[in-house]
């Protein structure tokens, strides 16, 4: 494959998942997922927000102390100072970027209360302030979704004549859907001036439950990176899921046929660690890493999944770094599953015997949410106390 072909995959749970309420982080955990997120081949890590806090500054730096191989790329707002705090943070990394945005919509522009022309002026002068201290510099345009076209395209412009290597095109509040959001890439591709020179980056809010949709809708217009987080973590319904959309990408490579350099068979432990240090657990249907996404219980399709697990499931439980697949037991199951889980526990049964404990699991099943080991062992040996 060209490398016009590769999707780079920016993970931002440091930063825009760590915004969401109540998913703060220590120095050591922060520390500890950037090494995951690194090992797993994530191109480039948002370690952060510099001038936040002390905190914040601290774990960017000591991030770009230890990245291997990722891109340590910190955020900044449309100002000299904050931008020096975050290449004073960053500037540690093999791979540092710079990151500064400003909210380019109405609503976003009557906060700072600029006009469109003082606005621009800004844009101008952050980006190349932050292009005279580092090769790599992303922009974004808050809000992007909701600002007026041609504001837009003249606002890109001028960050890319500025220097910017990176375009993020934010969908800041999860407004928009896929159509739209392959549209707007297209557009600014045909309308801006230099716009094939860089990277334009998709970033998608799940307020609708549209960023997957929408991230991949954007990377077949021309995106080629994908701003995510793990689990989905973020603000509010959160953002893209990383894991969603590295698998969409690998399971679907026949109709989207661009690489990440992601080892999905590590997606599995990052999203329990990263549950575990947020406090935000991951919901049971979760695509890809819920308990359930490779757990069936039903008759019919336990039965498929014994002769053929391509039945029921799209990709391997292996490919996202889990062992097998879950056979869960429970009123829905049928003798198919519970023969081949008491085999598993060392009890053979011939067809009497299976009819016979088959009528008493029901009764269990009945009474259970889910029937575990311990419960089929209990239900053999109180089998072999009546005989
Ligand atoms: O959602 C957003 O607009 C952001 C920007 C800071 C890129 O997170
Ligand atoms: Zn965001």
């Amino acid at each position: 494959m060209s490398e016009q072909d590769k999707v780079f995959i920016f993970d931002t749970t440091l930063r825009d998942g760590e915004q969401s309420p109540g998913a703060t982080m220590s120095h050591a955990e922060k520390l500890e997922i950037a090494g995951l997120l690194d090992e797993m081949g994530v191109d480039i890590i948002e370690a952060g927000f510099p001038i936040a806090s002390e905190g914040d500054f601290a774990a960017v730096k000591a991030i770009s102390e230890q990245a291997k191989n990722s891109v340590i790329c910190g955020l900044a707002r449309a100002n000299f100072k904050d931008i020096d705090r975050c290449w004073e943070a960053v500037k540690h990394a093999k791979r540092p970027r710079i990151h500064t945005f400003i909210g380019t919509s109405p609503l976003h522009r009557a906060i700072p209360n600029l006009n469109m022309d003082e606005m621009a002026d800004r844009i101008h002068e952050t980006v190349t302030h932050a292009r005279n201290l580092c090769d790599n510099v992303q922009w974004s345009p808050m809000d992007a979704t909701r600002t007026e076209e041609d504001y837009l395209c003249r606002t890109v412009e001028i960050a890319i004549k500025a220097g910017a290597t990176t375009i993020n095109i934010p969908d800041t509040v999860g407004y928009t859907a896929p159509r739209e959001s392959a549209a707007l890439i297209q557009m600014l591709l045909e309308r801006v001036p230099g716009a094939d020179e860089i990277i334009f980056a998709t970033h998608c809010h799940n307020d609708l439950g549209m960023a997957t949709a929408n991230s991949l809708a954007a990377v077949e217009a021309g995106a080629r990176q994908i701003e995510c987080t793990i689990n989905g973590l973020g603000e509010r319904a959160g953002n893209t899921a990383l894991e969603e959309v590295v698998m969409a990408l690998k399971v679907r490579n026949d109709i989207m046929p661009y690489q990440t350099g992601i080892d999905s068979t590590k997606l599995m432990n990052i999203s329990r660690r990263v549950a575990s240090v947020s406090g935000f657990a991951v919901q049971f249907n979760k695509a890809i890493v819920g308990k359930n996404a490779f757990a069936h219980e039903s008759g019919i399709h336990q039965d498929g999944m014994l002769k053929n697990a391509e039945t029921f499931e799209i990709m391997r439980p292996e490919d996202v770094g889990l062992q097998a697949t879950n056979i869960v037991l429970g009123k829905h199951s049928g003798r198919a599953a519970l023969r081949s889980k008491l085999a598993e526990l060392g009890y053979e049964l011939g067809d009497n015997q299976l009819k016979d404990v088959f009528v008493r699991f029901k009764t269990l099943a009945d009474q259970k949410k889910e029937v575990y080991d311990d419960d089929l062992i209990a239900l053999m040996q109180s089998g072999d106390a009546e005989a």
